[in-house]
């Protein structure tokens, strides 16, 4: 009983709820920090999920993140990212909560511009700004290519998504230097062959990888909401190895075992050797 309390003691000493951080639902996902979005006044029109509770020692690389459609809310792949943010990381999707309007790529350098003023601060004090990723799904992965050559770019995330005008796959490609992942759906998936035809016009010193899943996913997920347990968790291996430095996680893009058992067909991959990145 007393090395229960002591134990609790210990434990609420060790957690900070970020105070100010307005969840505004449930905290959720399997990682080790469950979470929610918010958002903030500093950042109109943009969605933040991020850990709803943790310690005051876990470092949050940011994701900046095009929606779907280049028009979904920020809530309608939710459970997507709260499932990736739960595992340590600041998520920033480029729509309001609610909001079904036209999004620009220049939000996502917004977002970053934003992220990285606040980082270190505040209810932001977890937040890590010099690591930071961007990604999107369908028309918000051709955005995140729009705004591939800004240098802060740890990793570019593609996910079911690529240069629909065959005419764009070269200029486009060829200029990527970045490790780039590219996560497509499949039969089904309209990003599926113009998603492939770009990995093939990258340099081949970039660091690539590129997966098919078959399970349920095709360009959206079962639920039309990008839910596929495969993509969430080569979402989260994505961001663990090329944002927190996790090797372990980086095994399930250089050994093919996990990625395969996991649903995912027609893996490649190039120079992954070349990727380090240090631990936080
Ligand atoms: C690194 O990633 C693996 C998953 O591949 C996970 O099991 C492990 O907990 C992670 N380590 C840390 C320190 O987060």
């Amino acid at each position: 009983m007393a090395a229960k309390t002591i134990l609790l003691a210990i434990l609420s000493l060790g957690t900070v709820t970020q105070a100010g951080l307005v969840s505004r639902q449930t905290a959720s996902g399997t990682g080790p920090y469950p979470a929610a979005y918010t958002t903030d006044a500093g950042l109109a029109g943009q969605t933040i999920y991020m850990p709803a509770i943790m310690t005051a020692d876990v470092k949050l690389p940011i994701i900046v993140w095009g929606v779907g459609g280049c028009s979904d809310s920020g809530t309608n792949t939710a459970e997507f990212h709260q499932e990736l943010a739960s595992y340590g990381f600041m998520v920033i999707v480029n729509n309001a909560p609610t909001a079904r309007t036209q999004t620009q790529a220049t939000s996502l350098i917004t977002a970053a511009d934003w992220a990285q003023k606040v980082a270190g601060g505040g209810k932001y004090s977890n937040v890590d700004k010099s690591r930071i990723a961007v990604g999107g799904w369908s028309c918000g992965g051709l955005q995140a290519y729009t705004v591939s050559s800004d240098p802060r770019w740890a990793t570019i995330g593609i996910f079911s998504s690529g240069q629909l005008d065959a005419s764009q796959s070269v200029p486009v490609a060829s200029k990527i230097a970045k490790p780039i992942f590219y996560f497509l759906g499949g039969n089904g998936d309209p990003a599926q062959a113009p998603g492939t035809r770009d990995y093939g016009n990258l340099p081949k010193t970039t660091p690539a990888w590129i997966g098919t899943n078959n399970k349920g996913h095709g360009h959206s997920g079962p639920t039309g909401t990008f839910t596929a347990p495969a993509i969430k968790i080569a979402a989260v291996r994505w961001a663990q190895w090329l944002l927190q430095g996790n090797a372990t996680a980086g095994t399930f893009f250089t050994n093919n075992a996990q990625a395969t058992a996991a649903g995912w067909t027609g893996i490649s991959s190039q120079s992954l050797d070349k990727i380090t990145v240090v631990p936080l």
